[in-house]
């Protein structure tokens, strides 16, 4: 028998128990040992709920019972959640976790301290929820360099970006819909700013190079500013917008970025609705490979916690041995990045303001008819810093009033 702990009993924890409760036989027989819940920590009480009799409000009560094996960190938030992960880890239990703010801040930390304890620290589910996607970069993709790593990270944002494009709906509205269907972390701005995806590709990166990639310098631009009529030009030019994190790495220059994107209809990742997300690897010997399921939503990402606790009760006493080193990988800023831009510009003269837009951006087409007294065009690819500094320099028009949005566009 193999005993686990669960510390935090909310919508992750609560589907780690059913899923465990609901699949017993397979779990228990691909785990190589019967699993057995003997601890639900958290601080509510829970009456008549089938946890109560293995509830504790004491994680003491865990981390002195030397028959727990594994502990499943699924309370999220940085603290307690890395002191209750370190305790057990230290105390010779894995832990597999679906936190992505604790692993991306301290995973290289806690894989260093499973090694040295000859534990496990798992933590499938804290990117892409139900996807598969550390297993196969940690296990299977041994034979490759990975050169780049693209894809939609968040499933909030893409459900609220999916709605507002199929049903013209404006942003608010849809932020509330995704937070009732229980998608949104506790706090949207997690989600809704982009900082959820900085985390994953993070980690993700992390993963990639083997060295600790910082989620505070990777460029992050959230969905926030994003309008109804930004989605009215993306239709109108028959493509599709996507919250897109991407992490290049090319022969140690490696950069990252999480930003709106404006997507070819052909580019899968364009096809990917509502809560899925995807995520696209490529790699030096296979190419691309890409990996799409449920990335929010209670049972997809418990079934992930369930693998890894799996993965621990047959790897006991065995760590894995997954390459994250404490060393900081320098990332490239990405004002040195090529980039094209849909920019909206209102004006006081059209034909004025037009004419300004070519002298600056040569003969590009003009995107109008959507909204009164703007129009907008995309620019020539360049990098980052001169795409910028040529947009700011439409202001000297006087015939332009303001730049109302600026979005990247997918290269090709
Ligand atoms: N809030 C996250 C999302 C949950 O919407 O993707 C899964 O990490």
């Amino acid at each position: 028998m193999a005993a686990i702990a669960i510390l935090g009993y909310g919508t992750v924890g609560s589907g780690v128990y059913e899923v465990l409760n609901t699949n017993t036989d397979s779990i228990n027989k691909k785990a190589l040992n019967p699993i057995t819940i003997k601890y639900v920590l958290d601080l509510r009480d829970f009456p008549g709920d089938p946890v109560e009799s293995i509830l504790t409000h004491d994680f003491e009560d865990i981390i002195s019972d030397d028959e727990v094996e594994v502990v499943v960190e699924v309370m999220g938030g940085i603290e307690p959640a890395y002191t209750f992960v370190k305790r057990s880890i230290l105390k010779g239990k894995s832990v597999c976790t679906s936190n992505k703010a604790l692993v991306a801040k301290h995973g290289a930390e806690l894989l260093r301290l499973a090694k040295e304890n000859n534990v496990n620290f798992l933590f499938e589910a804290s990117v892409g929820g139900g996807i598969p996607i550390i297993r196969p970069i940690v296990r299977s993709i041994t034979s490759d360099k990975i050169e780049e790593i693209t894809g939609i990270l968040n499933g909030t944002t893409n459900y609220m970006l999916t709605k507002m494009s199929e049903e013209n709906l404006e942003y608010d509205d849809v932020l509330k819909d995704a937070q009732a269907k229980g998608y949104a972390e506790r706090n949207p701005a997690a989600d809704v700013e982009g900082h959820d995806t900085c985390r994953k590709i993070a980690i993700l990166a992390s993963l990639a190079t083997e060295k600790q990639v910082n989620f505070e310098e990777i460029y992050t631009e959230g969905i926030t500013n994003i309008t109804k009529t930004d989605i009215d030009y993306v239709k109108k030019i028959d493509k599709v917008i996507k919250l897109v994190a991407t992490a290049s790495f090319d022969n140690g220059n490696v950069w990252a970025r999480v930003c709106p994107l404006i997507l070819e209809k052909d580019n899968p990742l364009s096809g990917v609705n509502g809560v899925f997300n995807a995520i696209k690897l490529t790699g030096n010997m296979l190419g691309e490979v890409m990996f799409y399921g449920q990335g929010a939503g209670k049972l997809p990402t418990a079934a992930a916690v369930v693998s890894d606790i799996v993965e621990a009760v047959r790897h006991k006493n065995i760590n894995i041995g997954v390459h994250w080193s404490e060393e900081v990988q320098p990332l490239t800023n990405i004002d040195s990045v090529d980039v094209k831009k849909l920019v909206r510009v209102s004006y006081d003269d059209k034909a004025a303001a037009v004419s300004a837009v070519k002298h600056t951006f040569g003969d590009v087409e003009i995107i109008d008819g959507v909204a009164d007294g703007e129009f907008a065009f995309i620019t020539g690819v360049n990098t980052e810093a001169n795409v910028n500094e040529k947009i700011n320099n439409l202001l000297n028009s006087d015939s332009i009033e303001d730049i109302l949005s600026t979005i990247r566009v997918e290269l090709r």
